[in-house]
């Protein structure tokens, strides 16, 4: 009976062993297989469960003797030891995926590479200059910073005049202020070289001006100048009218006004027709179907005279532009202090 027993019993040791092992083999492939966390929590109960396989192997060992009951107990314990290591593993890979998963967004749009762009007023005044260089005039610079004598004397305007006031420039001492046309480099050009001359000057200008939707303190202008013998205000008429045609297109239209300038005789402003509404009337050009592009007129004897040139042998013509409200017009740029925002939306459209 107790041999009986005994090999009775060995042999449900065997069966059960064999369940054990076989067990583990059937667990290590499911959670390879397992895809996700979820998968593993599930495979955990059915094998690992209180009512799962292992649980329902080890239910037979009530049919063991006291004796053999240890050797099933500590192969179910390695097996149970063996297959929760492999979920805790496989669990711990997929808590770091999960983990770096939001770092690595491959939804998310490239880092775009950032590129700089050429201001539309500098895309103005490049322009301006290329269709003058072709006009045989040179591109040339002149100091923002100005003397009294150079900014207004030698350009025929006196002391007492209202620009010339302290009130509406930016005196740096009494005799030195931020220059406030690019005029004064007229005076420069004629002093350094003699006749003919054809430059255009580019530069920033400084006024006590409020800044507002159409005023700047600090704004861009391109300053002209030729002198030679024999120029007359045909020639003057001629190349502004070309000019124009080149810069607006052929349909544009030039006018003529007649103003004053201390240091141009006859003194002029030129209007373009409005290259918003095509000369029709809108708010850009205040409904007159014009806007105004510069100031200009024949070099004042006085200037000459100045400058240390013949006023009786040379004779010329000067204008100054505002390639700023050039490009408002152009682009139809609505305020002025867009301009000076450096705002990438507003720029990167030009
Ligand atoms: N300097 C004048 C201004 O700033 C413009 C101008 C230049 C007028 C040259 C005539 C000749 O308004």
């Amino acid at each position: 009976m107790e041999v009986n027993h005994t090999s009775d019993g060995a042999m449900i040791v065997d069966e059960l062993i064999a369940q054990l092992q076989e067990l583990q083999g059937q667990g290590s492939e499911a959670v390879a297989a397992a895809g996700n966390a979820e998968a593993l929590d599930a495979l955990r109960i059915e094998y690992l469960g209180r009512k799962g396989r292992l649980t329902g192997i080890l239910r037979r060992l009530g049919e063991l003797g006291a004796d053999e009951r240890p050797r099933v107990g500590a192969e179910a314990n390695r097996v149970k030891d063996a297959l929760s290591t492999l979920l805790d593993e496989r669990a711990a890979a997929y808590a770091v995926a999960a983990d770096t998963g939001p770092r690595v967004d491959l939804s998310l749009p490239g880092r775009a590479r950032w590129t700089g762009q050429v201001h539309p007023v500098t895309l103005v005044i490049d322009e301006i200059c290329e269709i003058f260089r072709d006009l045989g005039f040179s591109r040339v610079a002149g100091p923002e910073m100005e003397t009294q004598t150079y900014n207004f004397s030698k350009l025929n305007i006196p002391l007492d005049h209202p620009a010339a006031d302290m009130h509406d420039s930016f005196y740096l001492t009494d005799e030195v202020l931020l220059r406030t046309h690019t005029s004064p480099v007229q005076a420069r050009v004629m002093e350094q070289f003699a006749p003919p001359i054809r430059v255009v000057v580019p530069g920033t200008v400084y006024r006590r001006d409020p800044f507002d939707a159409s005023h700047a303190p600090a704004f861009e202008q391109v300053e002209g100048l030729a002198v030679d013998e024999g120029i007359t205000f045909a020639d003057f008429k001629a190349t502004i009218s070309a000019f124009v045609r080149r810069f607006f297109g052929n349909d544009a239209k030039t006018r003529f006004r007649p103003s004053y300038f201390p240091f141009t005789e006859p003194s002029a402003e030129v209007d373009v027709s409005c290259q918003i509404c095509g000369g029709r009337g809108c708010s850009a050009c205040k409904h007159t179907g014009w806007m105004e592009i510069m100031g200009a007129g024949m070099v004042h004897p006085n200037v000459f005279e100045a400058a240390g040139y013949d006023p009786e042998r040379y004779t010329g013509y000067a204008f100054g532009m505002g390639p700023g409200r050039i490009a408002m017009q152009r682009y139809g740029i609505p305020d002025i202090r867009l301009l000076y925002e450096s705002d990438m939306r507003f720029l990167g459209q030009f």
